[in-house]
């Protein structure tokens, strides 16, 4: 069956018609920059326009950066904060005129990676995390999801971890590969030891650029490898969860 996939992140929107029995991409994906501010009306708008490019009627699933329960948003750490509160599957559903269903962009992430990439057939507790403007996370028990984890808020050195080590942080302090990777070990040793995690599934743009950090990271005991779908990811698990909740 295919479904509409949109991601909404701090720099883009983008999003594409997926196969979700295979995760594929079945037309070339669209984006648009994510407007500033980024007002509910103005993702809205965004997310309907990118729904009309594809002339889309059917299941539609949308991510969002925050905590999303029943459709609502709860958090919005990155984004504007007139977001808090509203009912964002109400509002893509009646932009678009189909109805949406909406999660957190990493649980997004991590539904695809767990059906088609780095985390397939994977049992126990596996942990995506994505780096990107924030750290996102999704939490698997069994292949059950665990919604809205939020760790990349937990406090490392007294400082949300998103704060040190997300790699909008390396890029806006020039950060070496190295002490990037300085920052992060010290992250997942933390998730290691309260979680005793059996895989850390690394997520986001950069982890195209997995080789560049990831053998940097020491003292894990807990393998840690990158996402297969990288950044595309968002868009497959935003079908895929829109088909799990229709
Ligand atoms: C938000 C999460 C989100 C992550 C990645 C964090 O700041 O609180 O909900 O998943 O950024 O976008």
């Amino acid at each position: 069956m295919d479904g509409l996939g949109i991601d909404i992140g701090g720099t883009g929107i983008k999003g594409a018609p997926v196969n979700t029995e295979t995760g594929a991409l079945t037309a070339e994906r669209f984006k648009i920059a994510t407007p500033h501010p980024a007002t509910p009306g103005a993702v809205t708008e965004v997310v309907g326009q990118i729904a009309d490019h594809f002339g889309w009627r059917g299941p539609v699933g949308v991510t969002f950066p925050g905590v999303v329960i029943d459709g609502m948003i709860r958090t919005a750490a990155n984004v504007d904060h007139s977001w808090l509160g509203q009912d964002a599957q109400d509002l893509f559903s009646k932009r678009i005129g189909s109805p949406a269903k909406v999660c957190n962009d990493a649980d997004a992430a991590g539904l695809a990676e767990m059906r088609y990439g780095a985390g397939l057939g994977k049992t126990g507790v596996v942990i995506m995390v994505t780096l990107g403007t924030g750290i996102g996370s999704a939490l698997f028990v069994n292949g059950v999801l665990v919604p809205n984890t939020e760790l990349g808020h937990l406090k490392i050195h007294g400082k949300d971890a998103e704060r040190r080590a997300s790699e909008i942080v390396r890029e806006n302090k020039h950060l070496s590969w190295h002490k990037w990777a300085g920052r992060l070990q010290e992250y997942f040793a933390e998730l290691d030891a309260l979680f005793s995690p059996a895989l850390f599934i690394v997520g986001g743009g950069v982890s195209e650029k997995s080789e560049k950090f990831l053998p940097l990271i020491e003292g894990i005991r807990a393998p840690l490898v990158p996402a297969a779908e990288h950044n595309e990811a968002g868009i497959a698990g935003a079908a895929l969860y829109a088909e799990t909740q229709s």
